[in-house]
């Protein structure tokens, strides 16, 4: 399938928009979404879970204001997509993702697309600290409060982006950004609908 334009709407950062363009979102959904891999909106991706539209991932790939050689974590890996898009803008990508089934598809294709992300198959409520401080850190799924540990591997300076609200209603996308003197600053971005955060002991 051709590649097609791809909704980046009120995103200007270079790095995002390049990258958008670069990444073949058609490879990340399934044979029967083909026709409408470029469209503007959530697809199913299996096991109840869903791609994000491409105008959210440019603006959560924005407000992590993050450059080529970040490192970035995000929590959802779902299809591999926006880990993908991570990647194409040079950043270092871990990426955690819940569902067995889904991390092995999203690793099997970004192995074949050639982007390089580590990706682990966890309960990513509590960030991967392992590989922590990250310069940036994403969630795209919706947990109803601030995950402590997450704001705790946050480099001094770097973001974190997340939605956050109950299940089923529309949550709002927030960043949380840590100065060098360890202040946190709140960013109220977007109001927006996600899958929620799920745990391991749901
Ligand atoms: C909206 S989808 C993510 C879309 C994905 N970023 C993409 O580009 O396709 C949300 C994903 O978060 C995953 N998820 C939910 N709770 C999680 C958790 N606690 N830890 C890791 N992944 C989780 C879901 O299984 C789902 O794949």
């Amino acid at each position: 399938m051709a590649k097609r334009n791809i909704e980046t709407s009120g995103v200007t950062d270079p790095l995002v928009i390049k990258a958008m363009q670069a990444v073949p979102r058609h490879r990340f959904v399934s044979d029967d979404l083909q026709d409408v891999a470029y469209g503007d909106f959530p697809l199913p991706i299996g096991y109840g879970q869903t791609i994000s539209q491409p105008s959210m991932v440019a603006l959560m790939s924005e407000a992590l204001g993050v450059e080529a050689g970040a490192k970035v974590l995000e929590i959802g890996t779902g299809s591999g997509y926006q880990a993908a898009v991570l990647a194409a803008m040079g950043c270092e990508v871990y990426s955690t993702e819940i569902l067995p089934g889904l991390a092995a598809r999203a690793k099997a294709i970004l192995d074949e697309l050639g982007y390089a992300v580590t990706i682990g198959t966890a309960d990513g409520y509590s960030g991967w600290p392992e590989h922590a401080p990250y310069d940036g850190i994403i969630v795209t799924a919706a947990p109803d409060h601030v995950p402590p540990g997450l704001i705790e591997q946050l480099a001094p300076g770097a973001s974190l982006v997340v939605p956050i609200g109950a299940a089923g209603d529309v949550q709002t996308l927030w960043r949380f950004t840590v100065d060098e003197t360890g202040e946190i600053t709140a960013q109220n971005l977007a109001s927006v609908l996600f899958v929620p955060l799920t745990r391991s002991d749901d």
